[in-house]
Parts: C-alpha cells; sequence; structure tokens
C-alpha cells in the first residue's frame, strides 16, 4: 500500500472504509492534465523565487510530463489509499525522479491547488459552451432562413393565438441561447483569477511571484485575498446556474419539438436517425432525444441546488465538504455538452410539415385581432372593435365556420364598416406581415433579425478564435 503523504503524526493507518468514504480519485482523476500543469507552473515560480535550482524545477518538470503521458495513455494505477489526483501524482513523481520530488509541495496546499484545477477545467469547459452555442445558433439561423415562408400558429396558453412565421419562432430560441452565451462569457471573467500562492488559507511566507504563476498559466489576474481565494466556488455556482438556464432552454425546445411531431399536431417528423422505435408497438417512432435532453435538465438543476446546499453553511476557509463539488460540475457540463452537440446535429434534419402547420392557422380563429384591427382602421375604438369581432366569432362559432369562411352578408349584420377587402386582410400572410412593430413577425422584419443575428454570430466567432488564438499562444 502507498505511503500516505500526511502520515507523520498519525499512529495507526487508516481503516479502509474511510479510505474508500473519503476518496475522490474516481472522479477528480479526470482533472489530472489540470494538475500536471499547474504543478509545472509551479516549479517555475519556485525556482524563479530560488525556493529550489533551477536543475531540480527541470527533474520536476521532466517528471511531471512523464506522469502526464502515463495518465493519457492508461499506464497509471489508481488507489482509494491515495485519496485523491493531486497525491497520486505527488507520490508517483517520488517514484519517477526520486527525493526531489519531495520538494514541490513548498508553498502550496491541496487547497489552492484544487482551487487551480477546477478552474483551469472551468475555462476550458465554458469556452467549449461557447463554441458549441455559437454553433448551435449558427444552425437555428440556417433553419429559420430555410422556413422564412412556413406559416405556423402561434400559441398562448397552449391556445392557437395568431398566425407567425416558423423563422420568428426558431428566432426565438436564437435569442435565448444568445442570452446563454452572454451569461457563460460574462462569467469567464470570474473564472480566469489565479488562487496558487494562497496555500492553505493565510498565503506563503516563500518569496513567490504570484503574477509570474498567473502569467504562466494564462490567467489575467490573482486573486486578493489567500481566505477567499481557497474557499470560493461561487464560480462553479455561476457555472451551474448558466448552465441550468441554458438546459431550461433547450428544455422548451424539446417539449415543443415533441408536441409537434406527436400526430395531434403533425407539424414536424424527426429524422429516423434521431428517433427509436417500441419494443412491443411496431408503428411507433418515439421523440426519444427530445425527451431525453428535457428529462436531462432536472439532473443538472439538481446540481446547481446541490451547489448552493453545499457551500451555503460552510465556514472559512477550506472545507472537506467541498470536495463533493466535482462530481454535479463534471455531471452538468457533459450533460450540457452532449444536449447541444446532439441539437446541433439533429436540428438541421427536421422534417417540416409546412402544409399541416398552414392548415392550423386557418381554424381556430387566429386572425380575430386583425378583424378588430380592420374595424379600428375605418374608424371603431378598440374596445367596441374588439367586442364586435367577439360577437362575429360567436357567430361564425355557432355556424361551424372560421371568420373568413363567412359571407359578406353576414359579417355585414355586425357591421356595415366591413367591406369585401376583409377577405384578403384575414389571410394568414397579411395578418403575419401586418405585425411590423420592430421585433414582430413581419416577413421584412424577420428578414433583417435574421440579417442582424447572422452579423452577430459572425463577430462572436471572430472573438472567438482570437481568444482561442491567445490560449495556444501561451
Ligand atoms: N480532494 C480535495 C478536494 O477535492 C482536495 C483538497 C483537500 N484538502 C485537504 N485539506 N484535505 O477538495
Amino acid at each position: 500500500m502507498a505511503k500516505k503523504l500526511w502520515d507523520g503524526r498519525f499512529s495507526e493507518s487508516t481503516d479502509k472504509l474511510v479510505e474508500a468514504f473519503t476518496s475522490s480519485i474516481d472522479v477528480d482523476k479526470r482533472l489530472y492534465a489540470y494538475d500536471v500543469e499547474g504543478s509545472i507552473a509551479h516549479c517555475r515560480v519556485l525556482a524563479r523565487a530560488a525556493v529550489i535550482s533551477q536543475r531540480e524545477a527541470k527533474v520536476l518538470v521532466r517528471g511531471l510530463e512523464k506522469i502526464k503521458k502515463d495518465i493519457k495513455q492508461g499506464h497509471f494505477e489508481f488507489s482509494d489509499s491515495l485519496e485523491d489526483i493531486h497525491m497520486h501524482i505527488e507520490t508517483r513523481l517520488a517514484q519517477v525522479v526520486g527525493k526531489t520530488a519531495e520538494k514541490l509541495h513548498t508553498a502550496r496546499s491541496r487547497n489552492d491547488q484544487v482551487a487551480l484545477d477546477i478552474r483551469m477545467f472551468l475555462r476550458d469547459e465554458t469556452r467549449n459552451i461557447i463554441r458549441r452555442l455559437i454553433e448551435l445558433r449558427q444552425v437555428i439561423l440556417e433553419l429559420a432562413k430555410r422556413n422564412i415562408d412556413t406559416i405556423l400558429p402561434g400559441y398562448t396558453h397552449m391556445q392557437r393565438a395568431q398566425p407567425v412565421l416558423l423563422s420568428h419562432h426558431f428566432m426565438a430560441y436564437f435569442e435565448m441561447l444568445s442570452r446563454d452565451a452572454q451569461r457563460f462569457k460574462d462569467s469567464l471573467k470570474r473564472i480566469d483569477v489565479m488562487p496558487l500562492g494562497s496555500a492553505a488559507l493565510a498565503g506563503t511566507p516563500y518569496p513567490i511571484d504570484r503574477n509570474y504563476s498567473a502569467k504562466l498559466l494564462g490567467f489575467s489576474k490573482v486573486s486578493e485575498n489567500s481566505i477567499d481565494a481557497v474557499s470560493d466556488r461561487d464560480f462553479v455556482i455561476e457555472f451551474l446556474s448558466a448552465a441550468s438556464l441554458c438546459m431550461v432552454h433547450l428544455s422548451r425546445l424539446s417539449e415543443e419539438l415533441i408536441l409537434w411531431s406527436s400526430s395531434e399536431f403533425g407539424f414536424i417528423e424527426l429524422p429516423d436517425a434521431f428517433a427509436t422505435g417500441s419494443s412491443i408497438m411496431p408503428q411507433k417512432k418515439n421523440p426519444d432525444v427530445p425527451e431525453l435532453v428535457r428529462g436531462k435538465s432536472g439532473k443538472v438543476f439538481g446540481n446547481l441546488m446541490a451547489l448552493l446546499t453545499l457551500m451555503k453553511s460552510l465556514p472559512l476557509a477550506y472545507n472537506r465538504d467541498m470536495q463533493e463539488d466535482k462530481q454535479p460540475l463534471f455531471e452538468a457540463a457533459d450533460i450540457l455538452n452532449s444536449c447541444l452537440q446532439i441539437y446541433t446535429k439533429m436540428l438541421p434534419r427536421l422534417i417540416i410539415k409546412k402544409h399541416a402547420m398552414y392548415q392550423a392557422t386557418l381554424s381556430g380563429y387566429l386572425n380575430a385581432t386583425d378583424l378588430a384591427d380592420y374595424l379600428v382602421s375605418r374608424g371603431m375604438s378598440f374596445r367596441q372593435a374588439h367586442s364586435c369581432a367577439g360577437r362575429i366569432v360567436e357567430y361564425a362559432n355557432s355556424k361551424g365556420k372560421e371568420i373568413h369562411e363567412l359571407s359578406l352578408k353576414e359579417l355585414q349584420v355586425h357591421t356595415t364598416l366591413i367591406q369585401d377587402d376583409i377577405y384578403t386582410a384575414l389571410t394568414p400572410e397579411e395578418v403575419v406581415n401586418r405585425r411590423t412593430s420592430a421585433g414582430g413577425t413581419a416577413r421584412k422584419n424577420v428578414i433583417s433579425a435574421m440579417a442582424k443575428a447572422r452579423k452577430k454570430l459572425s463577430r462572436e466567432r471572430t472573438a472567438f478564435l482570437r481568444a482561442k488564438e491567445a490560449v495556444s499562444m501561451r
């Protein structure tokens, strides 16, 4: 069994159950590359401060690089007795480079080390998600472009309300996902803080240059307070909160895809490659992908709650409870990534049933507001017009007809303000194209909204690539 790095003051070995209970290696081994990178930077900082010699730093760095390679290639043994990834790497380093390894942990604690690792992980993960959000919005934009002439009922209270362009509907998701991207980008500012040098909680007496660590690791700031630096997980909670909202959006989209693909709606069909069958009912084609996106959102929200609850009554500074932050974080990041990825692949292949959507706009009195608006344009007050249109709807309903199916004579019984231009005024196309208020569903508005969105995406893509270049240059 490996000797523990902290066993100096202990007179009996750790109970096996305790080892298994306190170990986090199964979860945090995922951080190994960040842990090694952080340790390499730390060696350089120690050497620069003459805490260790340049030669010793070289030996340590070479050993750390070998370990990173070994772990990557699966040539590394993990064991509960070594608790976590930090102790695994340090213990292994002693086997690889000998006694010099004992100097690595000078001026450092696992408390600032783990804070650094999570920040580095989350910095990459957040950038990944920002990239995925660009890709998904690109797909949505193309879908909107292809459907600029598709009209479907817009709903309120889940009742047919007014016709809208399908493009307009999709562009609503573009807006939601843009806010998500914004939130992730903003949270990067709080992730981008380098905690190393805070040590256990109080800082360190060694003359290390924390700004040099930050520079080596590509951080633009160093933490201001050592106690805060080791006890802060706000940035994890922020990530989970941004992830939760993004999952709310994906889940709402999922709900619509599920409803729309039902026989009751028949608005879309999912591509076969993204649907599954039933083991008993041969006719079934189930929308499992959207159902699972909707279902997985619950886990992400739960993980946000887990982190809030985990942190809410912890006294300063580090407490072992905080080890429980990683599993919910990793799970949420994986879920969000996979959902964004699968929708980016699936959405371009949606089969849109344009005719069914259009047909649905023709029944349910979706043009009643426009009848009222028509009367307003002929001089009636809106309240009066609303009530008159309501009476016409009631009459039409009693005849089992739509407003546009009534004869001019039948309409004129209610008011002589109605002329035969009413029929063109009430077509779905007219109803849509009349909605020219900024942000409305008129075709020309949606076209300019899409042009604006395209520019925005291309700006975001350029900024993303520039940031990526900056990362690879360090
Ligand atoms: N595995 C620990 C965690 O993830 C690392 C920090 C442990 N620190 C300590 N003092 N036991 O939180």
